[in-house]
């Protein structure tokens, strides 16, 4: 089951509620906050409080994708105010393990995302431990960027490092991800699609834009 994430960061703020929930009657496996520190990332978003208004939002599992330094200070944080699914970087710890241990013991799932220059194999001693992992497919920082296509084989290596270690493990995209990338992600293994503005834009409904989205895998 391929499943469609939208990202809130091309949400309309105005009336953040009702976008979640248009989501969420249109199908959405999950929401995703993208959160962002401005030092991780050259952006600053948000934090806790829009992901615990998310959470009152849906029923649906939220997922916080902490594009920030330090994230091991604020996982307590972001557990409470209500993500289901915490994803780190990477790129911002050489102690990954322990902060993965740090979110399973707050009782979330633990997600480990990849910038477009940092490779699968840095993922070979935790992959048993996540629940999924993510590769973006743009630099991280804003949305409506466009699909970076060198990340096709990586997404492929990943599927292959999964299905040898004979794991259970979601491969999710984020980054420029419209209609005409998902037929390429899908067949490259990834099974969990994050779209921003191709879910939140002026062209069509949040509907009309997940329904499109859908047809397309
Ligand atoms: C980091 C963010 C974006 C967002 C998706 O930049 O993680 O990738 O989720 O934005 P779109 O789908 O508009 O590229």
């Amino acid at each position: 089951m391929i499943g469609i994430v939208p990202s809130v960061l091309s949400a309309d703020f105005t009336r953040l509620g009702d976008q979640v929930r248009e989501a969420e009657e249109a199908g959405a496996q999950r929401i995703q906050v993208d959160v962002m520190d401005g030092h991780f990332v050259p952006n600053i978003t948000m934090g806790p409080m829009i992901v615990d208004a998310v959470r009152r939002s849906t029923t649906l599992p939220v997922e916080a994708h902490l594009m920030i330094s330090h994230p091991e200070q604020f996982i307590e944080e972001f557990a409470k105010a209500g993500a289901d699914f915490i994803i780190v970087h990477q790129e911002v710890s050489p102690h990954l393990h322990r902060i993965i241990q740090q979110i399973k013991a707050a009782g979330k799932m633990a997600g480990i995302a990849l910038t477009p220059s940092t490779p699968v194999i840095m993922l070979e001693d935790i992959l048993s431990m996540l629940d999924m992992a993510l590769i973006m497919t743009v630099n991280p920082g804003f949305g409506g960027q466009k699909f970076i296509p060198e990340t096709l084989p990586k997404i492929k290596r990943l599927r292959e490092m999964i299905d040898q270690q004979q794991i259970h493990c979601d491969i999710e995209v984020d980054g420029g991800i419209h209609e005409t990338v998902v037929p390429l992600v899908v067949q490259a293994g990834a099974n969990l699609l994050v779209a921003g503005s191709a879910v939140y834009n002026e062209r069509e409904s949040v509907a009309e834009a997940i329904a499109r989205l859908r047809n397309a895998i």
